[in-house]
């Protein structure tokens, strides 16, 4: 999508981080965007700092992993613009649980709120965008552990999904005029660490699973050191905005992680080096 000023989006999210990164580079770009977000109290701040700077702003809360609640977003989009053009898929939390550490809760609310919610997120608004028909873009957060997985935790599990999924409808939503990125950041200094501060009820058991193969604020803690030095959200919100001007298929934020994706194909290509020239029976 080139010409972004006047276009509507919706960033999911969007309150903190790079949510709230990416909602500021598109009001800057002179987008009317929507800010979603399951904390009240951070969306208000969020939307209030905003307008300040006479962007085109507004909030609406949700809890993206009820679909019921994504759609109410929608409506309360389309009665405010009219129209949406771009959707970010960004919410997501750190989840918990590495082997025989997991429980269902664990599962169950990394799953709702970092695959489900990207799921409903392009049924919900990709109709809304095609619509109009000047064309859109959709981009979805996973992350660099959508690429390589060092544990098999939750958290992993949904960003393989989420990369999955975005790389499939990019193909599929071509055609329609949609362009999709992924968005695969790297160490960002956002609050991810304290994802359980919007741990619903009903996943409040995900509280008593631990991290990777230790206790969870030990495993948060290691996580919190790199995050605290990470990158600049705003700068990744630029990136975005690049990216989506660009129709790129990737957004990755760092290059420090790419050797481990290149290990990680030259493990795949070993695997198919090892049955190379033999004959598959039928
Ligand atoms: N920070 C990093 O280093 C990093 C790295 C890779 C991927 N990511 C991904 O980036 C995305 C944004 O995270 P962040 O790092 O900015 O963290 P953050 O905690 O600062 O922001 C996440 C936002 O999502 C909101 N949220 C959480 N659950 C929600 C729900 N059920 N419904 C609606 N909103 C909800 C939170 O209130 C918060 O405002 C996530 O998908 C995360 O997995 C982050």
């Amino acid at each position: 999508m080139k010409d972004l000023a006047g276009k509507t989006a919706v960033v999911t999210g969007a309150a903190s981080g790079i949510g709230l990164g990416v909602a500021t580079s598109l009001a800057k770009a002179g987008v009317k965007v929507m800010l979603c977000d399951i904390e009240q109290g951070a969306l208000d701040a969020a939307v209030a700092r905003l307008k300040e700077t006479n962007a085109d702003v507004a909030g609406v809360k949700a809890d993206v992993s009820l679909k019921a609640e994504l759609q109410a977003a929608a409506d309360a989009t389309l009665e405010r613009y009219g129209e949406v053009h771009i959707l970010h898929n960004n919410a997501g939390v750190t989840g918990a649980g590495g082997y025989g550490a997991w429980n269902d809760a664990s599962w169950n609310w990394t799953i709702g709120v970092n695959l489900m919610a990207v799921i409903w997120g392009v049924e919900i608004f990709g109709p809304l965008i095609e619509r109009h028909g000047q064309g859109g873009h959709i981009v979805n957060t996973a992350s660099i552990a959508g690429m390589i997985s060092g544990s098999g935790n939750p958290y992993n599990v949904t960003k393989y999904g989420v990369v999955a999924l975005s790389e499939g409808l990019r193909v599929e939503l071509a055609p329609r005029n949609i362009g999709v990125s992924v968005l695969c950041p790297g160490f960002i200094r956002t609050n991810i660490v304290d994802s359980f501060r919007n741990l619903q009820d009903r996943y409040a058991d995900a509280a008593h699973a631990v991290g990777a193969g230790t206790d969870l604020p030990t495993w948060l803690g290691g996580i919190r050191g790199r995050i605290d030095a990470g990158i600049d959200p705003m700068y990744v919100g630029e990136l975005v905005r690049e990216g989506i001007e660009g129709d790129w298929p990737y957004i990755f934020t760092d290059n420090e992680f790419e050797p481990y994706i290149d290990a990680r194909f030259a493990g795949i290509k070993a695997g198919f080096d090892r049955i190379r020239g033999r004959e598959p029976r039928r």
